[in-house]
Formats: structure tokens, C-alpha cells, sequence
């Protein structure tokens, strides 16, 4: 075994069975042997190997030459890159389908640890390290000053915070009612993976979704327990045993025994903070600095949502969520609901960036976790086991793949969407899955960025139309559609 290809040289090995230290330089040593390493056939391997190489390297220069051009064109304004047509050369179709002129800018990771160099106010430079690749994610320490971020944090106390999450718990089953729906059904609607039981994680899921309310496989047992409602003790319910469960049981039971904050999903206190014209100059600069930052088109961020300022006291946390939601054909996201076509079903925040400022340093806990971060894969159901719930930060920020550490000033951003591959917003990302840990020490203070762009164009179009009635100001900058001029100055009212 051990003579076979981990040693190159079974001389290395001397006559006594000691190994020998290569004292002599190697080629000289091995220069008597066929396979050696000066033979001119090895040097022809290596030569081909270091032109293929050197091609290689020239060939991904060029990708990211040009599948970077916007990035130049940060600096003329956003202006869309010179591989696409100018904007005035193109009119409104007479049909109203928007061409799309402009490719979003994706920050390129590289690499886990990759640091980057980023301009962002003048006369300084950030560093910007990649944190992960999936979701991509990077870090930079220092974004915000001090003095910055305790204007943020007095300006939103001025404001008044409120509580992130209310805990309302009726009005279900008014609705379960209305629909008239038999217990069959129910279980159906329950049953995710259609195997005929109810899993822990299929009640967990519903109710944490549903009401807010975050039980844990234990809190369910009880449950189970006072209600008698798992017969044969099995952890799983069958459509007997949920046949005799009343529709509301579990509010029920739940409203009797209390609920605690610090049992809800979110236990936290917000509020928002607009930063458009007339806003407090430091909220304005940030907002520059994020367009800077992510290099997108400045009227995207002028028109996503206001800063969200958060605080978490002692206890406070955040268990793992999506700032987006997944965008399906019926999918309808709020910020463009302006423009959505009928009354869709279904809304959901479309944010494609979230950049987190920490605005203190915690003194414990309070990190932000990413629970399957740069994972090979991702299976939802795993997620929730038996005995490790991945996605409960007040137990299990420990076995996150991903933990940032609030330090005052930092930011981090990440991308909640893929690309389409064609410059536009694409499949959420579900590896951008996070959370805030339990905060153990003290209070721990952030605020949120959030930009959002519908992954449906037209609809991103046809909302930014509605909202630019405003005559064309030297402002125009940024996303330029081939109607109406945009105005960055106004702002979506949430
Ligand atoms: C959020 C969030 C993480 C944190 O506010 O959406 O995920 O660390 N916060 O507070
Ligand atoms: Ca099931
Ligand atoms: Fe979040």
C-alpha cells in the first residue's frame, strides 16, 4: 500500500526504512528516473497545462469584462452599459410592454475570505469581504460612523418604535367557517408532504406561518398531551386522531395557557425612517452609500422601502425567515401592487437586497445567523428535525453554518434573489434563509435597507410609469424606461 503513489520516489525511503529529508535539490536527485520531473515530457505536460491555464484566466477576464459592463457605468450615472442600445434612440412601443434597457450589477463573490476594495465616500476606502457565496454575502466593517449610527438610532426613538409582531390570534377561525371546510379537507391543506400524517413539522410550519406563534417539537407534545390528541403516542397525527380535534383546539389551547414575546416568531420593536428630500441628511447620505454599495440604478433605491430601524432588548430575537418570498405566476409583490394587473391572490416583499446595518455592538448574542449558508444543498424538511429545529435562533444559532457578529457601524448585505441570468431579478435564493440569535447581554440595535424590485419587469415598469408623473428634472438618473421620465423622488408609502 504504502508504496503505491504516495511517495513519488521509493528512494526517499532509505535502505534502513527511515525517511530520508530531501536535502538535495529534487532535481538533481531524481534526474536518473524516466518519470522525473526535469524529463522533457513532463515539462511538455507542464507548458500545455500553464498555455491552457493562461487562456483560461484571459478567457474569464473577458466574462467578466463584459458581463460586468454596468459596473463602469456606475460612475456615468447608470447608464446601461455600452453593449446595450441607447436609451433615446428607442420610443414607446404602441403596445404597453416595456423594453428592458437596463442589467442590474450582481457584486461578484469570488471567493469565501475574498476581500475587495469599494469607494463609497470620497476621500475613504471600505474593504468588502465576501462572507459567503450562497447566498451571496458580503461584510463591511465601518460603513456607518459613530456619529451615524447614533443619529439613526435617536432618530428613530424620536419617531417612536412599535412592536414588530402583534399577537393576534383570532379571525381564523371566522375564515375556517366562512369556507365551511370539513376536517378532511383541513388535514389536507396540513398535509405538505400528502403522506396521510400529520408530521411535527407540518404543524410547526402552519402555525408558525399562520399565527406568528413559534412552538417547538416539545411545545407540541404538550399540546398533543393536554388535548389527548396523539392516541398512539406516535408523534405524528392521522386523520382519525385529527378528526377529533375541534377546528380550534390548538388557539384554544394556546389562549388559555398564554402566549409569551418571547414565543412569538419576532420579538422586536421597529420603526421606518424615510429618507427621500427634507429627510436628515445622514439618512439621506446612507441611502447614497447603498446605491453606491450595490451599484444598482439610483430610482430602485429611491423607491424601495424606508430604512427599518430595529430594536431587540434583552430576549429579543428574530427565528429564521426570508425577507423575500418566493415569486410564483400568481405572486404579486407589494411594492408593485400599483401595478399588478388584477387582485392577485398572493402578496410578498420583493427585496432583492437586504444591506443590515449593526448599530451597536451587543454585548451578547444578537449575532445574525445563516443557518445553511454556503450548504451543498438545501432541503427544507430538514431543516426541522426531531430533536434540532435549524431555524429556532433562541436555541440553535450554535449549529448555523453562518453566525455575523453585530460590531457598530458594520454593514452587511446579501442577495434574496438569484439572477435570471439575463441582468434581471430571478429565483429566490433560498440559501439567503437568516435570523437575529437571541440577544442574551444588553440591547442590540440595527436597521434594515431593503431594495426591492419586482422579478417581473413590466411589473417593476409599469409601477415606476405610475409613480414618475413628475415632468423630467436634471435628476434623471438610473433606470431608464423607455416612457415616461422616473422621478427619485418619490416614495412608496408603507
Ligand atoms: C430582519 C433580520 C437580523 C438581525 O430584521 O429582517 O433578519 O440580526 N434581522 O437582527
Ligand atoms: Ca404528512
Ligand atoms: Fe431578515
Amino acid at each position: 500500500m504504502s508504496d503505491s503513489g504516495e511517495s513519488a520516489d521509493p528512494r526517499d525511503t532509505t535502505a534502513s526504512g527511515r525517511p530520508t529529508l530531501p536535502l538535495r535539490p529534487p532535481c538533481e536527485r531524481l534526474s536518473g528516473t524516466k518519470s522525473s520531473i526535469c524529463s522533457r515530457s513532463y515539462f511538455v505536460v507542464v507548458m500545455v497545462f500553464f498555455h491552457v491555464y493562461i487562456i483560461n484566466v484571459i478567457a474569464l477576464l473577458f466574462y467578466v469584462h463584459y458581463s460586468s459592463g454596468q459596473e463602469d457605468a456606475t460612475q456615468s450615472r447608470d447608464a446601461p452599459s455600452g453593449g446595450h442600445p441607447r436609451p433615446e434612440s428607442r420610443r414607446p412601443p404602441s403596445k404597453p410592454e416595456f423594453h428592458r434597457d437596463v442589467s442590474l450589477t450582481r457584486i461578484e463573490g469570488i471567493r469565501v475570505g475574498h476581500v475587495q476594495k469599494v469607494s463609497l465616500v470620497p476621500g475613504k476606502v471600505h474593504e468588502m469581504r465576501t462572507l459567503s457565496m450562497k447566498p451571496l454575502l458580503f461584510e463591511i466593517p465601518g460603513f456607518l460612523s459613530d456619529d451615524e449610527c447614533r443619529v439613526v438610532m435617536q432618530l428613530a426613538q424620536l419617531k417612536g418604535l412599535m412592536e414588530s409582531q402583534l399577537m393576534v390570534q383570532d379571525g381564523q377561525e371566522e375564515l375556517a367557517k366562512e369556507l365551511n371546510l370539513s376536517p378532511e379537507e383541513i388535514f389536507n391543506l396540513l398535509d405538505i408532504n400528502q403522506d396521510g400524517q400529520l408530521q411535527l413539522h407540518e404543524i410547526l410550519t402552519h402555525s408558525r406561518v399562520r399565527d406568528g406563534i413559534w412552538l417547538t417539537p416539545e411545545n407540541l407534545r404538550e399540546i398533543y398531551a393536554g388535548l389527548k390528541a396523539d392516541k398512539d403516542d406516535n408523534g405524528l397525527l392521522s386523520l382519525e386522531e385529527f378528526r377529533h380535534l375541534s377546528n380550534d383546539a390548538f388557539q384554544r389551547f394556546l389562549l388559555q395557557r398564554g402566549v409569551k414575546r418571547s414565543q412569538l416568531v419576532r420579538n422586536s420593536r421597529h420603526t421606518w425612517l424615510y429618507q427621500g428630500k427634507g429627510a436628515h441628511q445622514v439618512l439621506q447620505d446612507i441611502k447614497e452609500r447603498v446605491t453606491r454599495l450595490t451599484r444598482l440604478p439610483s430610482t430602485l433605491v429611491d423607491l424601495s422601502e424606508p430604512l427599518q430601524v430595529v430594536r431587540y432588548d434583552e430576549g429579543g430575537h428574530y427565528h429564521a425567515h426570508h425577507d423575500s418570498g418566493p415569486v410564483y405566476p400568481e405572486t404579486a409583490c407589494t411594492h408593485t401592487r400599483l401595478a399588478a394587473n388584477t387582485s392577485t391572490p398572493f402578496e410578498t416583499s420583493c427585496r432583492y437586497i437586504t444591506v443590515l446595518f449593526y448599530l451597536n455592538s451587543v454585548d451578547g448574542g444578537g449575532e445574525t445567523a445563516f443557518p445553511v449558508a454556503d450548504n451543498r444543498t438545501y432541503d427544507e424538511v430538514s431543516l426541522i428535525q426531531n430533536d434540532v429545529d435549524l431555524l429556532d435562533t433562541r436555541r440553535n444559532c450554535d449549529k448555523s453554518n453562518l453566525r455575523v457578529k453585530p460590531s457598530k457601524g458594520t454593514a452587511v448585505f446579501w442577495y434574496n434573489y438569484l439572477s435570471d441570468g439575463t441582468g434581471w431579478v430571478g429565483e429566490q435564493d433560498e440559501y439567503a434563509l437568516h435570523g437575529g440569535c437571541v440577544v442574551t447581554h444588553g440591547t442590540k440595535w440595527v436597521a434594515n435597507k431593503w431594495i426591492n424590485i419586482d422579478p417581473d419587469y413590466q411589473r417593476q415598469a409599469r409601477y415606476q410609469q405610475l409613480v414618475s408623473q413628475l415632468p423630467e428634472d436634471e435628476d434623471d438618473e438610473g433606470l431608464t424606461l423607455n416612457t415616461e421620465v422616473q422621478s427619485p423622488s418619490i416614495h412608496q408609502e408603507l
